[in-house]
């Protein structure tokens, strides 16, 4: 099928690759001209472990091409729109100004029976609102509310065998030629059995941003137990393992450790909380303001730690800071939480020197004032804490007797819950984690 995809960031870029390697004729469109040329050349714009290589395999099939000129999705018979849905500054609601914009900016290029597709995460009752403003502009034309699970990191596979299919359409003819249309797209993955739900706009809405709720409440609830632990002398890792066992409750998602941030769960929850309220079904979502807060608590009690063991002082003090990107495998500061710790020890005085191996340049633009060094021996050298911030594979297996001749004090945070302790231990090391003795 012909194909547009508009917004080529994190979701848009993956998804227009993912489209073209699945077959179909792909334009991707931005309005950034430098991602835009950068795609072209076949380079991805931000790391995404396998994206490079099906980018350029996509791009000589001739199939893929990016511009910034909106006037090319012209003739393509399904449209997506993946832009970005930011928290508004000043406010736990979305800001909707990017979709607005795309949706508004595909119109005039819209003909009749066109479909066009909404995959960013939006506020319940934005796929109702955009479908008047389609139909008002381009006659004919349909919205389809078609939400997308993707995990950085993992994208690419999230995006070519995606877990579940959820279409929200209108009622009618119209809908059922806009589940037909993406059961065309997604045939590959429909004749895989992936599951596939059909509904209404607000179910498929809802459907993203309850997903998301329920990570974030799992990883709060761990985390709450890790400040129960912390009370008590007991161990949050051997307790997830043990009600992990519980198939009801299940294993993953409870790693107790700084709790999470990214471009989604942490903005995708506020703005759930916001809706609710113009919904006036706040209370039903009160609990998420909780969730919010155990969160960022975790970080407060990481740079608490660090004090700690550098005998209740900050100011002056050496720390290594491992890892910045908001969990490993992508170079997304977006709300990190170990780009945070950061930003809060140099706000205490301490010098932090920080590593990360794919999130430097990232990390650079947000915090320019922060010192970055490639490699965790640089970053580690004369320290007086080193703290692992984002489980990179790397930082698991470093050597805690080789990392013990660099540092001025042998004392490690794991902020990820991720080292063996008792390695750590019987190198010399002090080590301190969250929810662990
Ligand atoms: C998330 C959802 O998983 C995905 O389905 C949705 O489409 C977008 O938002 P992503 O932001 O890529 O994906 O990250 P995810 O893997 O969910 O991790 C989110 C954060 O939670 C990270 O900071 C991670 O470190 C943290 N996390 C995850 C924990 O702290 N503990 C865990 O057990 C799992």
């Amino acid at each position: 099928m012909r194909i547009s995809v508009v917004g080529c960031g994190y979701l848009g870029a993956v998804h227009a690759v993912g489209m073209a390697e699945l077959g179909h004729e792909v334009v991707g469109v931005d309005v950034d001209e430098s991602k835009i040329a950068l795609l072209n050349s076949g380079e991805a714009p931000f790391y995404e472990p396998g994206l490079p290589e099906l980018l350029k395999d996509a791009l000589a099939t001739g199939r893929l091409s990016f511009t910034t000129d909106i006037s090319a999705v012209k003739g393509a018979a399904v449209h997506f729109v993946a832009v970005g849905t930011p928290q508004r500054k000043g406010s736990n609601a979305a800001d909707l100004t990017y979709v607005d914009a795309a949706v508004d900016a595909l119109a005039p290029h819209l003909s009749a029976g066109d479909i066009v597709v909404g995959k960013s995460t939006v506020p319940v009752g934005t796929a109702a609102r955009l479908a008047e403003r389609v139909t008002a502009s381009a006659p004919g034309a349909v919205l389809a509310w078609n939400p997308e699970f993707l995990r950085e990191g993992l994208a690419v596979q999230d995006t070519l065998s995606p877990d579940r299919l959820v279409y929200g359409v209108p009622s009618g003819e119209t809908g059922v030629a806009a589940a037909s249309a993406l059961d065309k797209i997604y045939a590959v993955a429909l004749a895989k059995k992936t599951p596939r739900i059909i509904t209404d706009y607000a179910t498929a809405e809802l459907v993203k941003v309850s997903a998301n709720a329920f990570l974030a409440t799992k990883i709060s609830f761990i985390n709450a137990m890790a400040e129960v632990c912390e009370a008590t002398g007991a161990d949050v890792t051997q307790l997830a393992d043990a009600i992990g066992h519980d198939a009801r409750i299940g294993r993953r998602f409870l790693n107790a450790g700084l709790g999470f941030g990214g471009g989604c769960l942490p903005k995708d929850i506020r703005a759930f909380m916001a809706r609710a309220d113009e919904l006036g079904v706040d209370q039903a979502l009160s609990f998420l303001s909780d969730v919010d807060d155990i969160n960022l608590r975790r970080r407060t009690r990481m740079v608490e730690l660090a004090r700690e063991v550098c005998g209740g002082e900050l100011a002056g003090k050496r720390i290594a800071v491992l890892g910045l990107a908001f969990k490993p495998n992508s170079d997304d500061v977006r709300d990190s939480p170990a780009l945070d710790v950061a930003t809060q020890l140099m706000r205490e005085g301490a010098v932090v020197v920080a590593t990360d191996p794919e999130a430097i340049e990232t990390s650079r633009r947000l915090v320019p004032d922060l010192t970055l060094v490639p490699t965790p021996e640089e970053a580690a050298k004369g320290a007086d804490a080193v703290l692992l911030l984002t489980e990179w594979q790397q930082y698991r297996e470093l050597d805690p007797r080789a990392l013990g001749y660099i540092v001025s004090t042998k004392a490690i945070l794991d902020g990820r819950n991720c080292l063996a302790p008792a390695e750590w231990r019987s190198a010399g090391w002090t080590y301190r984690a969250l929810g662990r003795p």
